[in-house]
């Protein structure tokens, strides 16, 4: 059955716990969708895990649409989210209902998420108006990583949990369904958990959280650049590829592979007349 927000919100009401994973192409899509997940973001993650940027800063509106249409097409029962890039939302209330508006026509989305507590407010409300339910994302996010002096846990200090606290009670007043707390004390995430009626989904912020979100090539051991404390690798598959490769490179050096059940056949009567 497809998963709406509808969905989030009786999983709050029943206390069942909400899966989220990242994807970023159809089969990896089409994979996640099968194993019975409730959502798949297309996050801006993909800058860093597809794109090889140090950051999320440089991805576009055009990689998250292209990226997004891919996985929208591979996710037949999950909650197709799709991130809002930066400055693709942050710049005016207009741009943030025009490019969402982009992301749901172009990039099939079933809602976006963007960054943010208090001061997208504006943003939340008018692109939840227009009919498209957004995601909302608090605490360690990347696309403030300047301003935060680098990936930093968020909301430990007093007035610093209170901001937090406000920020997401200001995003649910404003209208979204959900709300990733990133990089946040389990502590503070349990009581922001506690006080909301829409479900947070944590990652870096423990399991008090009502769901869990995860980018896949991390829980996979398929990106080694940099991993974050709260990653949990599920499988060595980076190491499975690694081995395929080197298989395939001895195989053709050796002339091991293509073997006789890999190859065409035709008539020898044919090839004696090209003599
Ligand atoms: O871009 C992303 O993958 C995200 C998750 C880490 C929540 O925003």
């Amino acid at each position: 059955m497809k998963n709406t927000v509808t969905t989030f919100q009786q999983a709050k009401e029943k206390g069942e716990k909400l899966t989220m994973l990242t994807a970023y192409d159809y089969s990896m899509a089409k994979l996640i969708d099968e194993a019975g997940i409730n959502s798949i973001l297309v996050g801006d993650s993909l800058g860093n895990v597809m794109l090889g940027y140090e950051d999320t800063l440089s991805v576009t509106m055009e990689d998250m649409i292209h990226h997004g249409a891919a996985v929208a097409r591979g996710a037949k029962n999950a909650l197709v989210i799709i991130d809002m890039p930066f400055m693709s939302y942050q710049t005016s209330t207009y741009d943030a209902l025009l490019n969402a508006g982009r992301l749901m026509k172009e990039g099939r989305a079933n809602a976006v998420k963007l960054e943010g507590g208090t001061e997208v407010c504006p943003q939340i409300k008018a692109i939840v108006e227009a009919g498209i339910p957004v995601c909302a994302h608090i605490g360690l996010t990347p696309q403030s990583i300047n301003a935060f002096g680098g990936f930093k846990v968020q909301g430990k200090t007093e007035d610093a949990a209170k901001k937090l606290i406000g920020d997401a009670k200001a995003v649910e007043e404003a209208g979204a369904f959900a709300v990733v707390l990133e990089g946040v004390p389990k502590k503070l995430a349990d009581i922001i958990t506690e006080k909301l009626v829409i479900p947070t989904i944590g990652i870096g912020a423990g399991n008090g959280c009502d769901g869990q979100v995860l980018v896949y090539q991390d829980m996979l051991g398929l990106f080694s650049d940099f991993t974050p404390k709260f990653v949990k690798r599920f499988a060595d598959i980076g190491g499975i590829m690694k081995a395929a490769f080197a298989g395939y490179i001895d195989e053709v050096r050796s002339g091991a592979f293509p073997s006789k059940e890999h190859e065409y056949s035709m008539d020898d009567s044919v090839i004696e007349k090209l003599y």
